[in-house]
Formats: C-alpha cells, structure tokens, sequence
C-alpha cells in the first residue's frame, strides 16, 4: 500500500484527488454529493466519469475545473493545489490551463462561428488580431467546421454546435479539457461523432480529455472510465488492459 503511494507521487498527474467530498447545504438540508472521492489522472488521458443523474458528476466536473472548492479533501490539478487559490487566481488558472465544453454548447448567438472560437482568445488571453485568426482557423480546420465560420449559432445543427464549442475548448491550448455531459443533448449517432472528435484531438494535440456521461453506450467510447453513485466513486475499468493505479 506504502509503496503505491509513492509511486503515485512520484508521477506526472494531470488530476490527483484524495478523499475528496462535496456538501451543500441547502436551509436545513445537507446534501453529500462527493463523498471521500479518490483517483489520479494521467497527462493525455482519455476518461469518462458515468453515472445516473445526481451520482455527483457535475460537483466533480466542476471542483476539476476550479469552479468550486471541495469541502473535505485534496485535489490538485495540473500541478496546482486548487484549494490554495482565491477566486482571481482561479479564474487566471482556468483561462491558462483548462478548456470547457458543455452540454447546452454554451454559444454566445449574437456572435459567429469564427468570433465564438475567437472570443476566450481576446477576454482571457489578450492574443494579437494575427495570431488569433490563425489559432482559430487552425481549430476550425481541425473540427472539419472551417467552411462554417461566418454562420451565427442558429443557422447550424447541434452537431455542428458541438464541434465549434470543442475548437473554442481548444483554441487556448489547454492541458486539460472538461466536458459536462457534451452529448446529452444530441443523437446517438452525432453523439459518436464528437467524442472520436475529441478522442482525435487528444491524440494530436496530448491533452487530457475527461467528460462525463450517464450514457452507457458512450462511456464505451473513454479509454478509462470511472463510475460514479450516490457520490461514490465505486468502480475504474480501464481499457486495452492497460491498467495504471
Ligand atoms: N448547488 C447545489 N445545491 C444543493 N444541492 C446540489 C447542488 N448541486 C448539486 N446538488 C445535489 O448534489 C447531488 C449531485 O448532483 P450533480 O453533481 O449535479 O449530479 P449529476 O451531474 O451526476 O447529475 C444531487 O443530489 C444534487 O441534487
Ligand atoms: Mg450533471
């Protein structure tokens, strides 16, 4: 047991949780909705949290992308003791090192193809007019979605939607990319689609990719997957045989 702790340590994790929980306190009520929730992740994984609805994988989606702070327990992400930061470094670690797909694409309407991917480039990163064209040209290239980039959200499909939500979690260059259920709201066949997508981005780009699903025959798609209930974390299957920790 000593021993494979120290292994542990000793390695490059991109997420290290130990014993992590989550409560929420509502008025009277107490809500668990993590409890003592432990694994590492490595650089360029490919891992799927699934579970029934309110098994906790938004609380924890959310606690990796420094959105909220565990209630008990150590959580470090990309090297970072996420519960050392206050909320503005948080913010600066986000832009610097995560991208975020959702499952409701989160698209600003108002903006194009092209301006959506562009956008984190300019309120986060500050990038120059040059630089940014070339980025977002680049990953809409990589999204097969180059030739959409001057269509507004509404005038493409939730596939499509989908693809440019995952050029914009990309276009920063994060080490780790966090999906919430990113193909809940499309059908089964588009919902393939974007996690090989993401599964191929990972593969060119060595970022690690976790999204979490309650979609039994997506999660077939992750090369590690970790199952979630009431809060528990109460099984890892990792895929090929090939098993780490
Ligand atoms: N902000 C919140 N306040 C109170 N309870 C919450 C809040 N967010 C989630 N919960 C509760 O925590 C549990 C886990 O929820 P969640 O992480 O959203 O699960 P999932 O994403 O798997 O559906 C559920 O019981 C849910 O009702
Ligand atoms: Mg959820």
């Amino acid at each position: 047991m000593s021993l494979i702790v120290a292994e542990n340590i000793s390695k490059d994790y991109q997420v290290v949780a130990t014993k992590v929980s989550k409560d929420y306190q509502t008025g009277e009520v107490l809500v668990r909705a993590l409890r003592d929730v432990s694994f590492e992740i490595e650089p360029a994984s490919f891992v799927s949290f699934v579970g029934p609805s309110g098994s906790g994988k938004t609380t924890l989606l959310n606690l990796i992308g420094c959105l909220d702070k565990p209630t008990q327990g150590n959580l470090t992400v990309v090297g970072t003791d996420i519960l050392k930061l206050d909320r503005h470094q948080s913010a600066q670690f986000r832009g610097d090192n995560l991208g975020f797909i959702f499952q409701d694409f989160n698209l600003i309407p108002v903006l194009t193809v092209f301006e959506n991917i562009e956008y984190p480039l300019i309120i986060v990163k500050n990038t120059a007019a040059g630089e940014r064209r070339k980025r977002v040209m680049a990953v809409l290239e990589a999204v097969g979605m180059a030739d959409q980039k001057d269509k507004y959200p509404d005038q493409i499909s939730g596939g499509q939607k989908q693809r440019v939500a995952v050029a914009r979690a990309l276009v920063s260059d994060p080490k780790l990319v966090l999906a919430d259920e990113p193909t809940a709201n499309l059908d089964s066949k588009t919902a393939y689609t974007i996690i090989n997508l993401m599964k191929k981005m990972r593969d060119e780009l060595k970022s690690t990719f976790i999204f979490s699903t309650h979609d039994q025959k997506i999660v077939g798609e992750a090369e590690i997957i970790y199952s979630l209930a009431d809060g528990e974390l109460v099984d890892k299957q990792v895929k090929g045989g090939k098993q780490n920790g």
